[in-house]
């Protein structure tokens, strides 16, 4: 049995990596394809109470503690539901994946590049996504879209900043690779974007 293909999606907030999401579990349905949705954090029971862990407390934590207790998910993610679909010749659709961990851990929250890809390699080992798809957008225009436009506070100024960090290592990643990272420019209408998807898939 041919291996399942592996596509993971990426991007910010206010991005539509959502709606996308959606649209390409349909598309992929309509193609008869066998298929899982999954998503990280999550995608297993300690994936998933990690994610309300993390996302519901707004304490601070070292970035070296996210990305490890992000690995340590993955790695149950990997070893129990994403090779053994891609064994069974399933596509696998995950919304995030260890690109995330590059963007927000080492890129917005400074922890050292090379820790990122020490755990990479660890929990990995030759596995990586066939395709990956990054959906690009200003940090601005991503806060324009989420909220009122005006002029952002001190806090938002922050996050502005932090988002413009996490932007410029994904672009780091596509750029170091360019044979599995797609960047999409996620500033154009739904159905500019879905027409560049589909053409995209059709070699896939
Ligand atoms: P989501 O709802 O878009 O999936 O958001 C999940 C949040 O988790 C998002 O803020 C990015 C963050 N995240 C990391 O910081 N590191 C990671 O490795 C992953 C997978 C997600």
């Amino acid at each position: 049995m041919s291996r399942g293909r592996f596509i993971t999606l990426e991007g910010m907030d206010g991005a539509g990596k959502t709606t996308h999401l959606e649209w390409l579990r349909q598309r992929l349905s309509v193609r008869a394809l066998p298929l899982i949705v999954t998503r990280e954090p999550g995608g297993t029971a300690l994936g998933e109470a990690l994610r309300k862990l993390l996302l519901d407390s707004h304490e601070p934590r070292q970035p070296d503690t996210e990305a490890l207790l992000m690995f340590a998910a993955r790695r149950e993610h990997i070893a129990t539901v994403i090779a053994p679909a891609l064994a069974a010749g399933k596509w696998v659709l995950c919304d995030r994946f260890t690109d995330a961990t590059y963007a927000y851990q080492a890129g917005g929250s400074g922890m050292a590049w090379e820790r990122v890809a020490a755990l990479e390699s660890w929990v990995q080992g030759e596995l990586q996504p066939d395709l990956t798809l990054y959906f690009d957008l200003e940090p601005e225009l991503g806060r324009a879209r989420t909220r009122q436009a005006r002029v952002p506070d001190r806090f938002e100024r922050e996050q502005l900043e932090f988002y413009e960090r996490v932007r410029a290592a994904y672009l780091r990643r596509a750029r170091e690779h360019p044979e599995r990272i797609r960047i999409i420019d996620a500033a154009r209408t739904i159905a500019e974007i879905q027409l560049e998807l589909e053409k995209t898939l059709l070699i896939y």
